[in-house]
Parts: C-alpha cells; sequence; structure tokens
C-alpha cells in the first residue's frame, strides 16, 4: 500500500524584499507531514513559522521551492486547510455566529446543517453564551476561540495553526489542547501547529520541527514516538522537552548536549 503523501514542503525558500537589502525569511525548508500526522514547529522570533505557514495556505506564491499538497502544487488558499492565523483576524462587523458562519459560505451543506454545524463548534470552543457577541466585545483568548471554531467548522483535511491557544489561559488552553488532539485525531486530519510553549508541541505532535533564525531553517525534527508517555510529568517527556529547549538555546551550554542527543537518536 502506498502512503498517502499529505503535505510536501520541498526546498522551500523564500526571500522578502524590504527597504534597504533583502531578508532570507526561509532557506531551503524540507519537511513532509503524512496523511493524519501532526507536526509542530518551533523556533524563535523571526524565523520564518508564519512565513511558511501562509506559503502552505497559499497567500503568497512567490518562493522558491515546492509544496505539495496531497502531491498537488498549492496555488490559492482552498477549503481543504484551515487556518488560526497569529492574530485571531476575525470580521468586526459579524457576530461571533456570523465569523465562523462566513467559513461554510462556500460549502454545500444545506442552511440547517450549516446552523447546527456552528453552533456545534461554538459549543466545543466554549462560546455559545456569546452567540450574538461581536469581536469588540470579546477578549484577546475568546477571539482566538473563535478563530479556532472557524478553522475546524469546515472539518479540512489540513489544519494550519499559527500560535492558537497562545492568548488563552492556562486552563483553557490544556483543555483546548486536549479538544485539538481528538480532533485532530479522530478526524484523520494533517495538523502544522506552530507554538512557543515547548510543553505543547510535546503533548500534541507526531514530530516537532526546530526552527532557527537569519536565515529561517530547519534545525531538527524530532520525533515524538508513542513511547512517549503524553504526562507531562513523564521523565520521557521532560527529556524531550529538555532536548528541544537546548536545541532553542534556551539552556545556556545545553544546545550542543542536545544536538547531540538529536544525532544519537537519528542513528538509532
Ligand atoms: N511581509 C513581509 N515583508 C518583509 N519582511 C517580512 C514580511 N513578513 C515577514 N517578514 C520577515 O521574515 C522573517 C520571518 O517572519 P515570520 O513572521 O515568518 O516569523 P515568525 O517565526 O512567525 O516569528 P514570530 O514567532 O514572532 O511570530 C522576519 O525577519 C520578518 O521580518
Ligand atoms: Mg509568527
Amino acid at each position: 500500500m502506498t502512503e498517502a503523501p499529505g503535505l510536501e514542503i520541498l526546498g522551500v525558500s523564500k526571500r522578502f524584499h524590504v527597504a534597504g537589502g533583502a531578508v532570507q525569511a526561509l532557506s531551503d525548508i524540507n519537511l513532509t507531514a503524512r496523511r493524519g500526522e501532526f507536526l509542530a514547529l518551533v523556533g524563535a522570533s523571526g524565523c520564518g513559522k508564519s512565513t511558511l505557514l501562509r506559503l502552505i495556505l497559499g497567500l503568497d506564491t512567490d518562493y522558491d521551492g515546492r509544496i505539495l499538497v496531497d502531491g498537488q502544487p498549492v496555488l490559492r488558499p482552498g477549503l481543504d486547510r484551515g487556518m488560526v492565523f497569529q492574530e485571531h483576524r476575525l470580521l468586526p462587523w459579524l457576530t461571533v455566529t456570523g465569523n465562523v458562519a462566513a467559513a461554510l459560505r462556500q460549502s454545500r451543506l444545506g442552511q440547517a446543517e450549516k446552523r447546527d454545524l456552528v453552533a456545534q463548534h461554538l459549543d466545543l470552543v466554549g462560546l455559545t453564551r456569546f452567540a450574538t457577541a461581536y469581536p469588540s466585545q470579546l477578549s484577546g483568548g475568546m477571539a482566538q476561540r473563535v478563530a479556532i471554531a472557524r478553522a475546524l467548522v469546515n472539518r479540512p483535511p489540513f489544519l494550519l495553526l499559527d500560535e492558537p491557544l497562545g492568548a488563552l489561559d492556562a486552563l483553557t488552553r490544556l483543555r483546548l489542547q486536549d479538544e485539538l488532539k481528538r480532533i485532530v485525531s479522530d478526524g484523520g486530519i494533517t495538523a502544522v501547529l506552530v507554538t512557543h510553549d515547548v510543553d505543547e508541541a510535546v503533548y500534541l505532535a507526531n514530530r516537532i520541527a526546530v526552527m532557527h533564525p537569519n536565515p529561517g531553517r530547519i534545525a531538527a525534527i524530532l520525533p515524538v514516538t508513542d513511547s512517549v508517555e503524553r504526562d507531562r510529568s513523564e521523565p520521557e517527556f521532560i527529556r524531550l522537552r529538555d532536548t528541544v529547549l537546548g536545541l532553542l538555546g534556551v539552556r545556556e551550554g545545553t544546545g550542543r548536549r542536545a544536538a547531540a542527543d538529536v544525532d544519537r537518536r537519528v542513528a538509532a
């Protein structure tokens, strides 16, 4: 049986031309996600994470290399790819319901089905009581939850998430991590999650790509094997988290040790 290709990022480089020169936002990125795989991207601010998601979504096609979704080159955004942007991007003139329903505008479902789906997804993110509120009446975390409902309501096979839980309080964040994990796994969704929270990456992902800046590049790709108990207090979980933190240079002096650790894993 041949495996569905899912998402393929092949030799992608992206340069921005800015006043006074050019910024190499991405340099030779090679990354794939099998159908149903959950990939996390972590890296310092400015290393090109949002840029990469925008390219996968098809918002920008001016780059070198190739991006394929289910074997097809990405030319523009499509219903097959849902995205939660780093900033929520809700339409201020629509209610919470209206914002989520807007994502179903091109869907062929009937009105009643669409209404049910919207209600179901508002319930999922705990915002049923705010269905008729406008974005200006929501907190940052609530607005972000609306954006998550909007991205999920189409049940897209590919989900691109740019710091979707960053603005949430710790308890909501933990709850939505579990929901996200369940939705992605039940729906066989291929997910790419950008997060600054290394715990979140280890908790949710099948693989973690660590990026370095200037130019934005992949420094390491770490598998989170099934043997890693998804329990934040388990030694294997903590070890993997420390390895990622080391690769991010969060702890002085641990970066090299972490890299050696990765080499050992890859060799094994
Ligand atoms: N539209 C643009 N025009 C010019 N430069 C840009 C543009 N968008 C991004 N960049 C540059 O590309 C680099 C990567 O930016 P990007 O937003 O992808 O980083 P990021 O990893 O998402 O950072 P953060 O964690 O802060 O969100 C940065 O140097 C940024 O200044
Ligand atoms: Mg970003």
